[in-house]
């Protein structure tokens, strides 16, 4: 969960490098370092603890030659606290080789007494420290940075991106991948690489995404990509869909303020192309096929935190369209406990990074054990889409904010996309439901438009009475569910609030008894339109909470005045269809923890001791 920029080409390093891990801070920031070879092929290494600005501020008042080749570093603490000396880049015993490191490397401690034993001196608490001793030892004997590297790699277990440079090798950064990400960004006369496309998107549009095991030696003229044994390997050149603009905040307060706007784009662009007639077509499910698809018989959702509560989202629209049973569970859980799967079992994989190391395991898993895999997944070239058969890409942009919000809107738009591909390939819903549901989707981004519109202002107001709250329950039913979980992720995690997501019917079985007098509960109401809807039930627990001196805060459908008897205040959503809510209630509760957070000071696009892309199970 770190970010890591490398790169050769003119004496413009720093700016590159600097430029890069700003974008990819996202990925950790307790410390961050570069390594820059100048001229005259002296190597000149800074790292600081803190925010990447820390290390800006320092380079600043002593600045170091700029060069042609470098490479930087944000972290995010794994081994080692946050401090100047375990910050990357780590060197080699004689200072010439700069090493960073992205991952854990599971067996350094056996590698480290093996160092100390041949008389090396450490001066970090990281395991990283050990590749770098080992590749500069390497290159002592080779004088080959590429070999030496390769050497090292097949002696590490775990998961790592190493990058390195050597002062006798000036325009050569050699990188190396397994289950942690690294991708090359073809410049003229100049490469980059980068734990993603982010790092560099503002010099080039043409990547190429690094296989497994894979190791990369970029110069000014030349990408050369083979695998841990030394043999060549074919790579595939893509365009990155977005320009530098899309990471940058654009005038708004803050990512996630930026994020949230664009959640009607989010869904809209995540539709494009997928609609036609409206009848959907996904023809990114061509490497599994209409014919195993329609010979499915389960459907396992595995994902992670919010993407994981746009797989429940996508539970119900999946089951109802296609009549497949389908399980939601956490990649983690899933992985570890010897699940039922079969060729006939469809696994689904949530990802908006495409990195998460507990989601890419399970996904990995399932393959071994013959599941067709299909990704959703919000970045190009990411590692879980390669790993899968196939992927249905959400086209939400780049989402530097660590709190996923305009990802989970797309998250749950391709898994409704999904589920009627799969509802027509088994001919469960007619070509006529298929297009009703289809317009009911494509009316969703004009109605989250009109949430942000209306309840913005009123839900900062909200938040602005509620810094000193100290809990909030969050109540839901049916998909009303996972919105109330999603709600109580983000308070807890940008806000630092107790906040717990609860099924509503679930209440009387124990979460009552927390409710005293002022305990504050949002709720999200199903429409009472729907004949089968479950609004008076979900009426009813709020009065129950009510009577016990709950402050309820409800989001309900516009017009719907039964709820205004019992609820303190009451925001207004758009009216849609049952499975269509989820997409207004959730857009309240993004923009409700983003203003309470900060109301209260806190940064909402890095909260504390979070990453944006969990590389570490
Ligand atoms: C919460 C949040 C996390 C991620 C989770 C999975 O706001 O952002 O819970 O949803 O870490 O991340 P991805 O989607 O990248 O696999």
């Amino acid at each position: 969960m770190c970010g890591i920029v490398g790169y050769v080409g003119d004496s413009k390093s720093l700016e590159v490098l600097l430029g890069g891990l700003k974008r990819l801070e996202y990925r950790g920031y307790d410390s961050a370092g570069v390594a820059v070879l100048d001229a005259d092929g002296h190597m000149a290494t800074r790292k600081r603890a803190g925010k990447l600005q820390v290390l800006v501020d320092d380079l600043t008042d002593r600045p170091i030659a700029n060069g042609a080749t470098g490479i930087g570093h944000t972290r995010w603490a794994t081994h080692g606290g946050p401090t100047d000396r375990n910050a990357h880049p780590h060197l080699g015993d004689d200072g010439k080789l700069a090493l960073i490191h992205n991952g854990i490397i599971e067996n350094f401690s056996e590698l480290k007494q093996e160092l100390l034993d041949s008389g090396a001196t450490f001066t970090s608490e990281t395991d990283t420290e050990v590749a770098a001793l080992l590749v500069g030892r390497e290159y002592d004997e080779t004088h080959d940075l590429t070999e030496s590297l390769r050497r090292v790699v097949a002696r590490l277990k775990g998961a790592f991106t190493l990058l390195v440079m050597h002062e006798d090798q000036p325009g050569v950064v050699v990188g190396a991948r397994r289950n942690s990400p690294l991708v090359i960004g073809l410049g003229d006369g100049e490469n980059f690489l980068g734990s993603d496309v982010a790092a560099f998107v503002e010099f080039t549009r043409r990547a190429v995404a690094i296989g497994q095991d894979q190791i990369v030696t970029i110069r000014t003229d030349s990408v050369v990509v083979t695998d841990f044994d030394g043999n060549p390997v074919e790579t595939e050149e893509f365009e990155i869909a977005w320009d530098a603009s899309a990471s940058d905040k654009g005038g708004w307060s803050s990512f996630m303020a930026k994020e949230i706007s664009e959640e009607p784009e989010a869904v809209a662009n995540t539709l494009l192309g997928r609609v036609h007639d409206g009848i959907v077509t996904l023809k990114e499910l061509e490497p599994i096929g209409d014919d195993v698809l329609a010979g499915i018989d389960r459907i396992v959702l595995i994902a992670c935190g919010t993407a994981a509560y746009a797989g429940m989202l996508g539970k119900y629209a999946i089951e109802q369209w296609s009549r497949i049973p389908v399980d939601v569970e956490l990649s983690h859980e899933f992985r570890y406990r010897n699940p039922i799967i079969n060729e006939r079992t469809l696994v689904i994989s949530i990802s908006q990074s495409g990195e998460t190391m507990d989601t890419l395991m399970a996904v990995k898993y399932a393959m071994e054990h013959n599941a067709r895999v299909l990704s959703v997944c919000n970045t190009q070239g990411a590692t879980i889409p390669r790993e899968s058969h196939a992927v249905v890409y959400t086209h939400a942009g780049p989402e530097v904010a660590v709190a996923s919000t305009k990802a989970f809107v797309a998250q749950v738009t391709a898994l409704y996309l999904i589920g009627l591909h799969l509802a027509r390939v088994r001919e469960t819903l007619t070509d006529a439901e298929i297009r009703a549901n289809v317009a009911e989707l494509q009316a969703v981004p004009d109605k989250i438009a009109e949430v942000l519109r209306v309840s913005q202002a009123e839900i900062g107001q909200l938040a602005h009475w509620m810094t000193d709250t100290q809990s909030v329950l969050f109540l839901g039913r049916n998909v009303g569910y996972p919105v109330a979980l999603e709600g109580a992720l983000k308070l807890k995690e940008l806000a630092y609030i107790h906040a717990e997501g609860f099924a509503a019917g679930e209440l009387k079985h124990g979460p009552i008894a927390l409710i005293e007098p002022g305990q504050v509960v949002i709720v999200v109401v199903p429409s009472p339109r729907d004949p089968d809807s479950l609004h008076p039930k979900v009426v009813s627990n709020i009065q129950e909470i009510r009577a016990r001196g709950a402050r309820v805060i409800a989001i309900a459908e516009k017009g719907d005045a039964s709820v205004l008897p019992f609820a303190d205040e009451v925001i207004p959503i758009p009216l849609a269809g049952h499975l269509f809510e989820p997409f207004l209630a959730v857009v309240p509760l993004h923009i409700f923890g983003m203003e309470l957070a900060s109301a209260k000071g806190l940064d909402v696009d890095q909260p504390r001791n979070l990453a944006k892309s969990v590389t570490v199970e």
